[in-house]
């Protein structure tokens, strides 16, 4: 039990060289059932105050004796994800669960077979691929603005599921020219239900029932996994039947080929790209837009300074991508909102060996948890941390923190592959809505974060839509 606590020198049977480093302070915050029970009950208030207690590097013996390793400095970042990424990867306590519903694709694969796949899929990602899908996501967010015209001023909408239903389409027309919108609510749905089983197996691995057991969560996790089956199932075999080409990521999946076999990917493999493509395709940048529209409801000052962009940038006509160069404030705006509210709020890995990180001597294959959610409000880097300030992104501002103070796409090789898009959408989406339409919150509502796997707003999050003149 976090053995380092009392031996900081390591010893190594076979006489490599040995590590020296610091102890990492010990926290009995998550030991025993009760602190277990608390960690699950709301795992962001435990990583907040673990870090405040006790710092930012900790180790947390549970039960039996597992224990983790809470990393909450920039330099643990940097050196976990970027300088020694080779020592790291993702542990089975996340693989095995994930996997139930990402398949071995990109998101869920290691080693070899990970990067086989990463190269592969890399050139759909290229920032000149990506610029030429700008006037599709415009089109989707007309679509879907053309719903909200249909509506009496002033209606009330479901704001989480409006973003993902405007998310569910750009995915669906970016990465495999179909429209999906129909599947919205199934899809939607379906994937919030998976991510309730995979957070629940995640929380008490490997105590867990196994898959075939009829349970109530094995029994709804079949069923959300066999909806995105069928969407996924359908979608590659009407391309494989048509005759037509398509320049989307889907086309260039299918052309890919391994450099060394000449082989492309079979259909299983093809089948879990293209889920893990549509799941954390859509559910993050749903997430980011609603957190920013809420943050924009609750910010009337920055809202009406980014309004004064729009109007000089646009002057009331829609984005292009030559635009996006000019919508800065925008651009600070998602920033800091998914500074505030990232998506992917942890990052779990394990390491292979022992290492020292910042001087803390780490044992080998340590469970590790990196966290945007409290990294992102450590007052030493950001003054105010609760408050929502997009200069906070300003260049001069961004110059003097550590640049590893900030990861809400994670870093080193295994960083998001759809960031540019993910950041291309939401400017366009937000300059394309906000110009059109006011989102007000609906008052008397406490929105709080909702962890489970990816990090949503709590609950239904009513926000009225006003035309603007
Ligand atoms: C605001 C939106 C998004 C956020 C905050 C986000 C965040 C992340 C993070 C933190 C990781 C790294 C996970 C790790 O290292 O353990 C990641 C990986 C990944 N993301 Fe995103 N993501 C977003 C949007 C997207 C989009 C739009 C796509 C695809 C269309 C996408 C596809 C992926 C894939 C495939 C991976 C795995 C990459 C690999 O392991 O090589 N993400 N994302």
């Amino acid at each position: 039990m976090c053995a380092m606590s009392t031996n900081s020198k390591s010893e190594k049977p076979n006489g490599a060289k040995l590590l020296e480093g610091k102890p990492f302070p010990v926290s009995k915050d998550c030991a025993g059932f009760k602190g277990v029970g608390q960690f699950k009950k709301d795992p962001l208030k435990f990583y907040r105050n673990n870090q405040l207690k006790h710092g930012n590097y900790v180790c947390n013996p549970t039960m039996f004796g597992y224990e983790f390793y809470t990393l909450y400095h920039p330099n643990a970042v940097e050196h976990v994800l970027q300088t020694h990424q080779k020592n790291y990867h993702k542990p089975d306590v996340f693989l095995k669960p994930a996997s139930l519903l990402f398949g071995n694709g990109i998101f869920t694969s290691e080693g070899d077979f990970w990067m086989k796949q990463r190269r592969l899929s890399q050139p759909a990602f290229h920032r000149d691929h990506i610029g030429r899908m700008a006037g599709v996501i415009v089109e989707c967010v007309e679509k879907m603005l053309a719903r909200w015209d249909a509506k009496p001023d002033g209606s009330q909408i479901d704001l989480q599921h409006e973003m993902v239903y405007l998310t569910l389409s750009v995915a669906g027309r970016t990465l495999f020219s179909t429209d999906l919108t129909d599947h919205a609510t199934d899809v939607g749905s379906a994937v919030r239900e998976g991510f309730e089983v995979l957070n629940h197996r995640m929380n008490n691995f490997p105590f867990v029932l196994p898959m075939w057991l009829p349970t109530r969560d094995n029994r709804q996790f079949k069923q959300a996994k066999s909806v995105l089956d069928s969407v996924i199932s359908k979608i590659i075999a009407d391309r494989k039947s048509s005759s037509e080409q398509h320049h989307d990521f889907l086309g260039m999946l299918m052309a890919a080929r391994d450099e060394d076999t000449g082989l492309g990917m079979s259909d299983a493999q093809l089948k879990d790209e293209v889920l893990t493509l549509l799941v954390a395709g859509h559910d993050t940048v749903a997430a980011c837009l609603a957190w920013t529209w809420i943050s924009l409801s609750q910010n009337p000052k920055i809202r009406s300074q980014m309004h004064d962009e729009h109007k000089s940038v646009l002057s009331g006509r829609n984005p292009q991508l030559a635009d996006t160069q000019g919508l800065t404030y925008t651009r600070m705006i998602i920033d800091e909102s998914l500074r505030l509210y990232p998506p992917a709020w942890g990052l779990p890995r394990q390491s292979f060996e022992e290492d020292v990180i910042d001087g803390y001597l780490l044992p080998k294959d340590a469970f590790i948890s990196l966290n945007q959610f409290t990294t992102h409000r450590l007052p030493e880097f950001w003054d105010k941390p609760e408050e929502f300030h997009p200069e906070r992104f300003l260049p001069e501002n961004i110059k003097n923190r550590p640049r590893f103070a900030y990861f809400p796409f994670g870093a080193g090789s295994r960083v998001c592959i759809g960031q540019n898009l993910a950041l291309l959408e939401a400017q366009l989406a937000i300059a394309t809505i906000a110009q059109r339409y006011e989102i007000d919150l609906l008052p008397g509502q406490n929105i709080e974060p909702d962890p489970t796997f990816t990090l949503i707003p709590k609950g239904i999050v009513t926000a009225a839509i006003k035309r603007r003149k």
